[in-house]
């Protein structure tokens, strides 16, 4: 398995990241298509195997019960010294006032209820899930330093959110000398390119480790545009990132089929291969829910696109209404 700087961080992680968000209780949360605890082991079991120590998971999943699957399944299959297990706060845990957001007050319980669901005593990455707009910046950036210098967490994270906001708070954290954000895990991938106008050359420059979430646009890049799964069939928040481009979308989709059908390639390796070969990626975050899905994800490591392949897949684009943010 190939690994990769984290950004400008010393931390050494697998160009892949296992995404979790697969693994949950069906009947916890909002994601009917998950797999429960004993469906989703042998993934876990089957990553560590092919070398991925790169584990991305969030309190919100499954109602939590994602951190307890993944918590428990990693202390079955691998050391934790070997590891690096990154969760996320934001979402709301319960209903009623804090239950939810970035303030001091939601970080510092959330990160405690995260490690206990984990059954351990650090993460290596806590990210915030999105950007709180009611919370200021400073509020939120303190009490991520105070869970860094507390032990519980070694590096901290963002995901979506608009590029100045990502800008705002590394300058704030740079001024007060307080732990800075490593990684940026946003949107991208063929059928969502937004992210390369102002975030990839954001993090280029500020050296951030962009760790790509659903690189294969939720599985639409790996098959024909009307096929259906179990998981697109019941995956609600899905169906909002792809409403008004369908056109266009459906073209791109048809373009991964070509190249890969020339490559005698599965769709999923080309696709993924874009992701990895878009700059500055360190690791994209795949999500897996059939053992062939691990098997193309490593191979795709192994695919260089050519720039006419390139320039295929990236013909039919046309920009799409900012998305991935609420
Ligand atoms: N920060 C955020 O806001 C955010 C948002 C979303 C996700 N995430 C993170 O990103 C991770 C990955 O998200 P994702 O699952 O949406 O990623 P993805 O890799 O884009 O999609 C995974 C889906 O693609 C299909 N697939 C995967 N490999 C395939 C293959 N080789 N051949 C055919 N189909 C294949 C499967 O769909 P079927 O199951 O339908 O077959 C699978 O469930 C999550 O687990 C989570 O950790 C973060």
């Amino acid at each position: 398995m190939d690994t990769v700087k984290l950004g400008r961080t010393g931390l050494d992680v697998s160009r892949l990241c296992l995404g979790c968000m697969s693994y949950g209780e069906p009947d916890r949360g909002n994601h009917a298509w998950t797999l429960p605890e004993a469906e989703s082991w042998p993934f876990i079991h089957k990553a560590l195997d092919l070398g991925i120590n790169f584990f991305d998971t969030a309190n919100v999943y499954s109602d939590g019960s994602s951190e307890e699957i993944v918590g428990r399944a990693l202390k079955e299959f691998g050391r934790r010294d070997e590891l690096v297990v990154a969760t996320k706060v934001h979402g709301r845990m319960r209903p009623g006032p804090n239950g939810g957001g970035l303030s001091r007050m939601a970080i510092l319980a959330e990160i405690d209820a995260s490690l206990t669901r984990l059954g351990m005593d650090y993460v290596d990455l806590y990210q915030i899930h999105r950007f709180d707009p009611e919370t200021p910046i400073e509020e939120t950036l303190e009490a991520l330093n105070d869970v860094v210098r507390a032990g519980k967490a070694r590096y901290i994270g963002a995901s979506s959110m608009h590029a100045y906001q990502f800008a705002k708070a590394l300058s704030i954290s740079e001024r007060r000398g307080w732990a800075r954000f490593s990684t940026m895990q946003n949107y991208v991938n063929l059928l969502y390119r937004e992210e390369e106008r102002e975030m990839l050359p954001l993090c280029r420059e500020e050296g951030i480790g962009v760790i790509p979430w659903s690189p294969l646009a939720r599985g639409r890049l790996t098959r024909d545009w009307d096929e259906t799964t179990n998981r697109s069939q019941t995956d609600t928040f899905g169906r909002t990132l792809y409403a008004d481009t369908a056109e266009a979308d459906r073209k791109v989709v048809e373009a991964v089929a070509a190249v890969a059908a020339a490559r005698g390639l599965p769709r999923a390796q080309v696709a993924l291969a874009w992701v990895l070969q878009t700059s500055p990626v360190a690791a994209p975050i795949v999500g897996a829910t059939k053992p062939h899905h691990l098997d193309d994800a490593v191979a795709a490591l192994a695919v260089t696109l050519t720039a006419d392949e390139i320039a295929t897949l990236e013909a039919p684009y046309v920009p799409h209404a900012v998305t991935g943010f609420s």
